[in-house]
């Protein structure tokens, strides 16, 4: 894993937007993975500047979300599929056929989970999935325990979680029980992961990731220790807690995104 340190959330957001832009420049028909919450927002921005900016050419882009609160309609104020299309997809005018996210509200759950997992299959993978973390360590919603070998399912939210997301809810008693989310597996298929982390919040779930070596189920984000290409780029809040942190280790490979 590379670790990036930075400054702040601003700092952190421009980074991963180069990056993202990086990834479009030198493949124009990159499947991107992406995150929702208040980690990528500034990233979105950014990238959604830069991208019009730069006349960014996005028509070729595929995009697949890690998750979606089960129960919520694509038109929810507080789903996803919401999130993604005022934070990215209308900005940069990307078509409905080149965005993806899973459906929280299909009746068949499990059939959805599997068409997800088919339809990233059949574009071939993904590229460059954005990762954000929780403090309990999960990505996505893989929650602690999940397994390793998890694909996209229906996971049963943490009332840590569900205490953490509360803030995008009216009423904490609002935010949904369940998500259909990638698995560890899922994620880990990705060709490339770039993982964020700012703020204090974050920092012990940060100092577990790079400071513990072991991978263990009960800290999701531990599975990316199995992964070649991993950046993590962090601000000095998140790596509050961490003794050391900037240089990569010599096994430790970073591959140009
Ligand atoms: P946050 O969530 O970006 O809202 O902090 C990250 C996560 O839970 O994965």
């Amino acid at each position: 894993m590379q670790v990036i340190r930075v400054k702040n959330y601003n700092e952190m957001s421009e980074k991963a937007a180069d990056m993202l832009a990086a990834q479009v420049k030198s493949k124009s028909d990159s499947v991107l993975g992406l995150a929702t919450g208040g980690t990528p927002e500034g990233t979105y921005k950014a990238f959604v500047q830069k991208a019009l900016q730069e006349n960014l050419s996005l028509s070729e882009l595929t995009t697949f979300n890690l998750d979606e609160y089960v129960g919520l309609s694509p038109q929810h104020p507080k789903s996803y599929h919401l999130y993604m299309k005022n934070h990215l997809f209308q900005p940069l005018a990307l078509q409905p056929s080149q965005t993806n996210l899973p459906r929280g509200n299909a009746p068949h759950l499990e059939k959805e989970a599997e068409r997800y997992e088919r339809m990233i299959k059949e574009v071939g993978g993904i590229d460059l999935q954005l990762l954000g973390i929780g403090e309990n360590g999960h990505i996505g919603f893989n929650e602690p325990g999940t397994s390793f070998t998890s694909r996209t399912h229906i996971e049963k939210l943490n009332p840590t979680t569900r205490e953490a997301n509360a803030r995008y809810f009216e009423n904490k008693e609002d935010v949904p029980e369940h998500a259909i989310t990638m698995g560890i597996s899922s994620i880990l298929d990705s060709r490339s992961i770039l993982l964020l982390a700012s703020g204090e919040r974050k920092k012990e779930a940060v100092k577990r990731l790079l400071e513990d070596e072991n991978t263990r189920e009960d800290f999701p984000a531990s599975s990316l220790k199995n992964h070649p290409y991993v950046t993590i780029i962090a601000d000095e809040h998140a790596l509050a807690v961490v003794s050391k942190t900037d240089e990569p280790s010599e096994k430790d490979e970073a591959k140009p995104l």
